[in-house]
């Protein structure tokens, strides 16, 4: 509980979010076997695979370090983010501009890539803090790519502004069905937004709320040392969620409800509703695809 004599601890509001957060070391187990020799964040969305569209909403919102943190068999991530000469000479020579720039593209200048491998399989919050050392003493994003979320701006990006506001940690919730609580961390929150309670994966029984956390934080660097003492949680896992609910007291973290569209492709079914959502609204697939979709579903 909080008590009015705390002093609360809260971030410059001028401080620029620089680091951004990719834990990518899980096995992607619910898509095998397409994950068996491939990671989960390569699954591509029309032309472009899931960690792509995370490392450009990060960049939308101003990160200039990208910090992913694998584990085994996620080389396929770091190749996606170096310069491929030899492709780039054979686009170049058959005149492919366009696919030139989308390759050449991916990580601008000025932006660089840190890969940290998170050598045993904790959880979440172990994976968050095998980023300390890249992160230092500054706020940071966390980014789930398998939270795939379409808005404008992007949801980082409004996090950005949210806390540009009142500078408090920041994370993203969505309203979800009552017993689905159990694949979450629910929030309950304040008049303010301010989240006062937070719980990893409660039974729909025992779920402060139906307000669930999503794959976006924006968290002040004070939650390394909640995380350095962080037991096992829920799953036998260091939970990310744990940390937070340790940090409550002492700083303030807000609930922030996005404008956009969630889709949750770590599961098979919101994995396909992304492809078709993305497919629809895709300068070189759009039109055609709507027809063809018109088409299977008068059948
Ligand atoms: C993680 C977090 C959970 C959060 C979820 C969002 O769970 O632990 O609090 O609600 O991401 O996608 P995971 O889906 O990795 O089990």
């Amino acid at each position: 509980m909080m008590r009015a004599e705390q002093i609360l601890w809260s971030i410059p509001l001028s401080t620029k979010v620089r680091s951004a957060v990719f834990p990518v070391a899980g096995r992607g187990t619910r898509f095998l076997p397409a994950t068996k020799a491939s990671p989960k964040e390569m699954l591509p969305v029309v032309d472009k695979p899931l960690i792509q569209y995370a490392v450009e909403e990060a960049i939308d919102a101003g990160a200039t370090k990208l910090i992913f943190i694998t584990g085994s068999s996620k080389r396929a991530i770091e190749d996606h983010f170096d310069s491929d000469p030899e492709l780039e000479q054979a686009l170049t020579e058959s005149g492919k501009d366009d696919l030139l720039r989308s390759i050449r593209g991916i990580v601008p200048e000025g932006v660089a890539c840190i890969y940290i491998r998170q050598g045993k399989p904790l959880g979440l919050g172990h994976a968050v803090l095998c980023a300390r050392v890249a992160v230092g003493d500054e706020p940071f994003f966390v980014h789930l790519a398998d939270d795939l979320i379409a808005g404008n701006p992007p949801c980082l990006t409004q996090m950005a502004s949210e806390f540009a506001r009142h500078g408090g940690s920041v994370i993203a919730v969505e309203t979800v069905p009552k017993q689905d609580t159990s694949s979450y961390g629910i929030v309950s929150v304040d008049e303010s937004g301010r989240i006062t309670e937070i719980v990893e994966k409660p039974t729909p029984d025992k779920a402060p709320s139906n307000s669930a956390v999503v794959g976006r934080y924006l968290l002040a660097p004070e939650i390394f040392d909640k995380l350095e003492t962080t037991g096992r949680g829920a799953g036998g896992e260091i939970q990310l969620t744990d940390a937070i609910a340790d940090l409550l007291g002492e700083s303030p973290v807000y609930a922030y409800s996005f404008s956009g569209k969630r889709f949750d492709c770590g599961s098979k079914l919101g994995y396909l509703k992304a492809t078709v959502a993305y497919g629809l609204d895709h300068p070189d697939t759009g039109g055609a695809f709507r027809a063809h979709l018109r088409d299977i579903l008068d059948d």
